[in-house]
């Protein structure tokens, strides 16, 4: 027979040989599709020093597949308050229970998330310790990955496959073998997260109206001539820049003046000025960030901060404090140098927003729908950079670095015959805009109900004419909104939700797919609540049977989330 191998020119072993192969299995647990993205990567690696890999997703997976996997890396990303990605949440359950002998398994983990939250890479550090704890053998030391996780990453990677040990290849590795090269990333998409497409912001618009506390902007851009494109559902990259008077705070409390010259990791040498306008994250603190500020100081008092029992007092003291805080509270009085305020700084991460358009809708054109963060702590008002970056400090007219984000976990159905049931309150209704548009377009016959919500009626209706003209093309079939500030008790979504159960139930009995976007910290939790409501009192089900016929929806796709 003629093999793959054959076939493309390379040098094949015999099949004896072939049945020999070292196996290797790379799990993943991915909210966004960075760990995803990363397993891919790690595959194509391990093949080329001769692993036979394998790629799972642990959602395809149960805590007793694992025992199977002698070779095993596991990469999962930790999401909000130190929680494991949506898809990953009835693996990370079952195996934080689970008892069986994973002896037999050699392991390491990389784990995905952001210095900037307190809970960082707990799901990473819960799925290696329980390896540990079932018996599995830690080959390497894991990996906590800050946002800026490409070379921490290949780092580990490298570490972990020579910790296998030379693999028994069936295949001798071919081109590259001995060299450590990925194949360059930038060759999938022209465009990405370190050399994004500058687009023009072609279109602003304010959509509350004047006398509310809230601030939320329709953002267009235009991506004519990069070549971009994007689906409903998908997110936008955007790379912001650090506000000046941000910056200027923070040479003040490290004594600079920001004319030095500093030399930035993949970017080179720029006035210290520049480098903390556009390539340093300037404002997020966090322990790490602490740490080195202790290794340069040498101050007792942060030493007593950053000691193992005194987490409560960190958490604390981290609670709504800049970087800048704290060269105020522990740099010395003679403050530090550039250089080492650029050590102390990571790089500036980009955002990601949920996309609020249909290309078919707006060709070229990509539109945001942004809250602007704003607010007060330990007495200075504070704000937040990529929404007061599009806000304040990019005029029509001007450019921002972008690239575009895939989200396949959040995706219109298969067919336009499919009803759709979409929940986003605030500015969690940007992609349901996207989908409207994108239905409508197509022409799509398939029933579509919006919940909305937001504090006021009169000034805080977002896209509220452009609903009513989607009600009326046919677009859109049903709306309700609750709007909480309206009356002396609070109305939310989930509340419109429940006096709707018997068309809820109806609707889902019909196929409809359920979407919620938005906030993650309560509001996606009680759409959950009220949604288990509506199947176990329309349903006739128990708690423990509506909780399984919604991880049915989950597994099926027909039940999504986009929170954060
Ligand atoms: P509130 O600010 O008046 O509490 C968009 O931000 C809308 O979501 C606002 O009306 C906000 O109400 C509301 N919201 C806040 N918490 C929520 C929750 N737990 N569930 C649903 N909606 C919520």
């Amino acid at each position: 027979y003629l093999s793959a191998g054959e076939a493309s020119g390379m040098q094949v072993a015999t099949p004896a040989a072939a049945g020999a192969a070292t196996k290797l299995t790379i799990i993943y647990g991915t909210e966004s599709g960075n760990s995803e993205k990363l397993a891919d990567l790690s595959a194509k690696e391990a093949k080329k020093r001769g692993f036979q890999a394998a790629v799972k997703n642990v959602s395809d997976l149960t805590p007793t597949d694992l025992a199977k996997f002698d070779h095993l890396l596991v990469i999962v990303s930790t999401w909000g308050d130190g929680d494991p990605p949506e898809s990953a949440t009835s693996f990370h359950k079952e195996f934080l229970n689970a008892s069986q002998d994973l002896s037999k398994v050699k392991y390491s983990v990389c784990a995905l998330g952001d210095t900037s939250y307190e809970k960082f890479c707990q799901t990473g550090k819960d799925f290696d310790l329980r390896l540990e704890a079932l018996g599995a053998e830690r080959v390497f030391a894991r990996q906590d990955c800050d946002v800026d996780y490409e070379e921490a990453h290949r780092t580990w990677l490298d570490g972990a496959l020579s910790a296998f040990g030379p693999a028994k290849s069936a295949v001798p590795a071919s081109e590259g073998s001995g060299v450590f090269g990925f194949a360059p990333l930038a060759s999938a998409a022209a465009y990405g997260k370190k050399n994004p497409f500058n687009a023009e912001l072609t279109e602003r618009v304010l959509l509350n109206g004047t006398g509310t506390t809230k601030e939320t902007w329709h953002y267009e851009l235009s991506l004519q001539g990069s070549g971009l494109s994007y689906e409903p559902g998908d997110a936008l990259g955007v790379v912001p820049q650090n506000a000046p008077d941000v910056v200027e705070a923070l040479l003040k409390a490290a004594k600079l003046n920001g004319a030095e010259t500093v030399e930035i990791k993949d970017v080179g040498s720029k006035t210290l000025t520049d480098a903390l306008r556009e390539d340093l994250d300037v404002t997020a603190l966090s322990r790490p960030v602490l740490t080195k500020l202790q290794e340069l100081t040498k101050s007792k008092k942060l030493a007593a901060l950053l000691a193992d029992d005194a987490k409560d007092k960190l958490r604390d003291y981290l609670w709504g404090r800049w970087i800048v805080d704290a060269l105020i509270d522990f740099a010395p009085k003679k403050g530090i140098t550039a250089q080492d305020l650029v050590t102390l700084l990571r790089k500036l991460p980009p955002r990601l927003y949920s996309i609020a358009s249909s290309l078919l809708a707006h060709p070229d054109e990509v539109h945001l729908t942004v809250a602007s963060v704003r607010y007060q702590a330990h007495g200075l008002p504070r704000k937040g950079v990529a929404s007061t970056y599009l806000a304040d400090l990019v005029k029509q007219g001007d450019r921002v670095g972008v690239y575009t984000h895939e989200n396949k976990n959040f995706r219109l159905p298969a067919s336009g015959d499919t009803p759709i049931i979409m929940v986003g309150p605030g500015t969690g209704v940007a992609p349901f805009r996207a989908f409207t548009e994108h239905r409508g377009e197509l022409g799509h016959q398939g029933k579509s109900w919006l919940f909305f919500g937001d504090q006021r009626y009169t000034y805080d209706f977002l896209y509220q004419m452009e609903w009513q003209d989607h009600l009326k093309s046919g677009a859109l079939n049903k709306l309700d909104v609750a709007f909480s500030r309206d009356q002396p008790e609070k109305v939310y979504v989930q509340h419109r939700m429940l006096e709707r159960s018997k068309d809820l139930w109806a609707w889902l009995q019909e196929g409809a797919h359920f979407y919620v976007c938005g906030d993650a910290s309560r509001m996606a939790h009680d759409v959950n609540e009220a949604l288990l409501t509506v199947v176990e009192k329309q349903g006739g089900k128990s708690r423990e049977a509506a909780e399984a016929y919604l991880e049915e929806l989950k597994k099926t796709k027909r039940y999504q989330r986009d929170v954060y």
